[in-house]
């Protein structure tokens, strides 16, 4: 997620602007920059890069400004470059704008403000904002803030600072934080608590719609024009903890992240109509597609969990064989591939090794390579043909939680636009898939707001057990992959997944009196088969804890404990199954004292063979 940062007031802004932008480093980011105003002229420094390149541009030279905006940039659309990062200008230059979001409309939007004359600098959606803010600007900034904001379809935060008005910023937001800090005669906008906190403890936060109207005098707040009274709280987190967003931990902080990350993937790329997907990243033709005889997934640890989903969901929709490996593997066996083998690439980082070398040998052998990973300009985003991106933004905790989800968002609309130029689904399948992928991010956050007491209280169950199972059939034994790895690693509690259906061909031998037992049973087609495995592994004494829909009424007769799920396409189940597990780890491992975000032994990114 990108950070935004603004300042007025009597002290410099520039050495503000850059704590602040330190501040919000935690957020990830792949460039900087500041615009600011000093008497009546807009100077702007922007670098690719860590914040340092951005001191190294601006050099001590600050101009003396009291009044300016910075932002750190985590790249949506358009690779991390100095022109691509934000402020972006207008055609002016007296028009300086940050943004933290996605404009959904913008290729329209800048084929109209081309065609209207205006030249544009870079590759971003963000650079519509400071065009339309230039085309509407007449003598009063706040109404052509308002008529930029009434052209624009998507998320955003954004600040707008001009050179014609040197005491004022202008602030917006819409799905995306922004926050008002409200200093001794100095006024603060930032992404996030930890930017502003060294300076002032009274916060306002701006809601979606409202705009803020900032000049040394105070702050104006207006929603569809009309004033808006807005109360000051007072913040009490220390920078560490507003780091976290107050939570206690990043994990928990991404985890509540998800439907945020759901909806931001989902963002432009579902037909309004639900008629279809767009990929724009994707340039497979029909022909291209037509011939695709084989898919290979590849990819390690939970990606590699969002491949097997990727598996069943791709060959129940396509009706083509899919192969999922770990990546560590695909590159040894002398895999099967060849120019007719469709290779998705599924990662992260984009940076990690085995992967990274599995995109590789999949080019080398001729396959087409489509990656799903969460970073822009990432070696796999750079070197795949093809690219569908996660809008998770940056993952800080080891555990992956938001990217997982999301990446089985990429492997769900990949599905569909394939689905779609194959004429392999009817279309009101299609409308009736699309709109309960809609509805997943509400869904998700319907468990966050209901399930929490009941897993943590679940979760004291690891206090004692250092072994657990997790059994599925079909998408729900893909879940129960994920499942088991969160729980090993950041509660190091040793779990295994099972195909429910095997277990008793010898592993059964290991349940025993109160072992706990995560068993998922959302798959229709399987649930009678599920409930007798169920059955079998309650008859030798296990702990069950069942995972269902809401509606289901028989598994809570085989189980010692439900939990229930918002009900969605069994075909989209593992989005939600997935949620409860991550819950049910994070509070194992804090019940457990282990170090959530750091586990032992583990790096983020294993940019290492
Ligand atoms: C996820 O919880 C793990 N930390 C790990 O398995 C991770 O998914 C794996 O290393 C792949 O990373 P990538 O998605 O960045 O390629």
């Amino acid at each position: 997620m990108c950070g935004i940062v603004g300042y007025i007031g009597n002290r410099r802004a520039v050495p503000i602007l850059l704590d602040g932008l330190k501040k919000l480093e935690y957020r990830g980011y792949d460039s900087a920059g500041v615009a600011v105003i000093e008497k009546e002229k807009l100077y702007l420094n922007r670098s690719v890069g860590k914040l340092h390149m951005l001191e190294g541009r601006i050099n001590g030279n600050d101009h003396q400004a009291r009044i300016g905006i910075g932002h750190t940039r985590w790249a949506t659309h358009g690779r991390p470059s100095d022109s691509n990062s934000h402020p972006h200008t207008d055609c002016t230059g007296k028009i300086a704008v940050v943004h933290n979001g996605i404009i959904e409309n913008f290729l329209e939007l800048k084929e109209w403000l081309e065609a209207e004359g205006h030249v544009f600098q870079s590759e971003t959606d963000t650079e519509v904002l400071p065009h339309l803010v230039e085309h509407y600007l007449k003598d009063d900034l706040l109404s052509a803030v308002e008529k930029m904001v009434a052209r624009v379809r998507g998320s955003y935060a954004t600040v707008v600072l001009s050179e014609d008005h040197p005491d004022t910023l202008v602030a917006v937001r819409k799905d995306n934080p922004l926050i008002i800090g409200v200093g001794e005669g100095e006024y603060f906008f930032a992404s996030d608590i930890p930017a502003i906190i060294n300076y002032t403890k009274k916060v306002m936060v701006l809601a979606d719609g409202e705009i803020a109207v900032m000049t040394t005098q105070g702050i104006r707040v207006y929603k569809d024009g009309i004033p808006v009274d807005k109360k000051i709280d007072i913040i009490d987190w220390d920078t560490k903890a507003a780091e976290k967003g107050g939570y206690p931990h990043f994990m928990i902080k991404e985890i509540n992240e998800q439907p945020r990350a759901l909806r931001d993937t989902l963002t432009g790329r579902i037909a309004p109509d639900y008629s279809g997907v767009e990929l724009k990243e994707v340039n497979l033709t029909d022909d291209e597609i037509k011939r695709i005889q084989k898919i290979a997934i590849v990819a390690c640890g939970t990606a590699y969990h969002a491949g097997i989903v990727g598996k069943y969901v791709m060959e129940k929709i396509l009706r083509i064989p899919v192969e999922v490996d770990i990546a560590s593997e695909f590159r040894y066996r002398d895999p099967l591939i060849d120019e007719n083998t469709l290779t998705v690439i599924i990662s992260q980082s984009g940076e990690t090794a085995d992967t990274l070398a599995a995109l590789r040998e999949a080019k080398n052998r001729g396959a087409r390579v489509v990656a799903i990973t969460n970073v822009v300009g990432s070696s796999i985003a750079r070197e795949a043909d093809d690219v569908v991106y996660t809008w998770a933004g940056p993952e800080i905790a080891v555990a992956s939680t938001k990217a997982y989800i999301t990446q089985l968002i990429g492997v769900y609309i990949l599905t569909m636009y394939l689905a779609k130029s194959l004429d392999m689904i009817p279309k009101e399948d299609m409308e009736n898939i699309l709109r309960h992928l809609y509805r997943l991010p509400n869904q998700a956050q319907e468990i966050l707001d209901n399930l929490s007491g009941q897993l943590n209280e679940i979760a004291e169950v690891f206090k004692k057990w250092e072994d657990a199972f997790f059994v599925g059939r079909g998408l729900d034994y893909a879940v129960a992959l994920e499942g088991s790895l969160k729980l090993k690693e950041i509660s190091y509690v040793h779990a295994e997944a099972y195909a429910a259906g095997e277990l008793k061909h010898g592993t059964l031998a290991l349940i025993v009196d109160n072992i706990p037992v995560i068993a998922l049973s959302t798959q229709p087609d399987v649930f009678e088969k599920t409930l007798s495995n169920i059955r079998e592994i309650k008859a030798r004494g296990a702990y069950v804890i069942g995972v269902t829909f809401e509606g289901d009424t028989e598994l809570k007769k085989s189980v010692d404990q439900v939990i229930y799920l918002p009900q969605t396409l069994p075909l989209l189940a593992p989005v939600l199954t997935v949620v409860p597990l991550q819950m049910l780890s994070y509070y194992a491992s804090v019940h457990r004292g282990c170090d959530v975000d750091q586990p032992r032994n583990l790096a983020k990114s294993v940019t290492v063979e």
